[in-house]
């Protein structure tokens, strides 16, 4: 064997040595999680409603939760300042000044509730109950004009709440794309 052959087969053996020795090292640290630990994480609330807690608020009980833990950032009445606008808005999405609103761009009530659910009030995210959560959706979509004061929202009203940009999303305009991306939730 010549010296290069030689040191060759030697690096040769070095990596598949040193990859197996990886792939069947322990590294001693982590447990496997438990089911409690799991759910703890596991809050994602999908368009369709799946993941939605047990619960239910309407705008009025919702009312004066959004105005201890969210008027302050987003305005008595949701029109923003210093933060985020959540209401008004419809109509604008497609003039030169588009107003982004829950009411206005959001396709999914469900959504609303997932993303209040996980990040808001900004300062202590994922301190709401499911009820308190509920409300505070309900009352969003009360001053969007999307639902009246009084309608309950719960797991199984929550998803049929249709929002007013619902079709507004195009995400590929093939039509042999069009069953796998729509589903059922397209408009034809
Ligand atoms: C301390 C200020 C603060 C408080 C209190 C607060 N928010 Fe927010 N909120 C923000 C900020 C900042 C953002 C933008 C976050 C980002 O873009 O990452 C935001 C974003 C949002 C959005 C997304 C807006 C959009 O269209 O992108 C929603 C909905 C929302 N907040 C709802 C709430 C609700 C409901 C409460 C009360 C439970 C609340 N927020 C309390 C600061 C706050």
């Amino acid at each position: 064997m010549s010296k290069y052959n030689f040191l060759k087969t030697f690096f040769l053996l070095l990596i598949s040595l040193s990859s197996f020795s990886l792939s069947a090292q322990n590294y001693g640290v982590g447990k496997p999680l438990t089911n409690r630990e799991i759910e703890g994480w596991n809050i994602d609330v999908r368009p369709d409603g799946q993941g939605l807690p047990k619960g239910s608020g309407s705008a009025v009980t919702g009312k004066p939760l959004y105005a201890q833990y969210c008027a302050a950032c987003h305005g008595q009445n949701g029109e923003g300042k210093p933060s985020n606008q959540l209401v008004g808005g419809r109509g604008t999405l497609n003039t030169s000044k588009p107003v982004m609103t829950v009411g206005s761009y959001w396709p999914y009530a469900t959504i609303v509730f997932d993303y209040i659910n996980r990040a808001m009030p900004f300062h202590s995210p994922q301190s709401l109950k499911p009820d308190e959560v509920y409300g505070i959706t309900a009352y969003l979509l009360y001053l969007n004009q999307i639902i009246p004061e009084n309608e309950i929202l719960d797991a199984k009203t929550l998803p049929k709440v249709v929002m007013p940009n619902r079709y507004g999303f195009v995400s590929d305009p093939r039509p042999d794309l069009h069953n796998y991306l729509c589903r059922d939730s397209c408009k034809p």
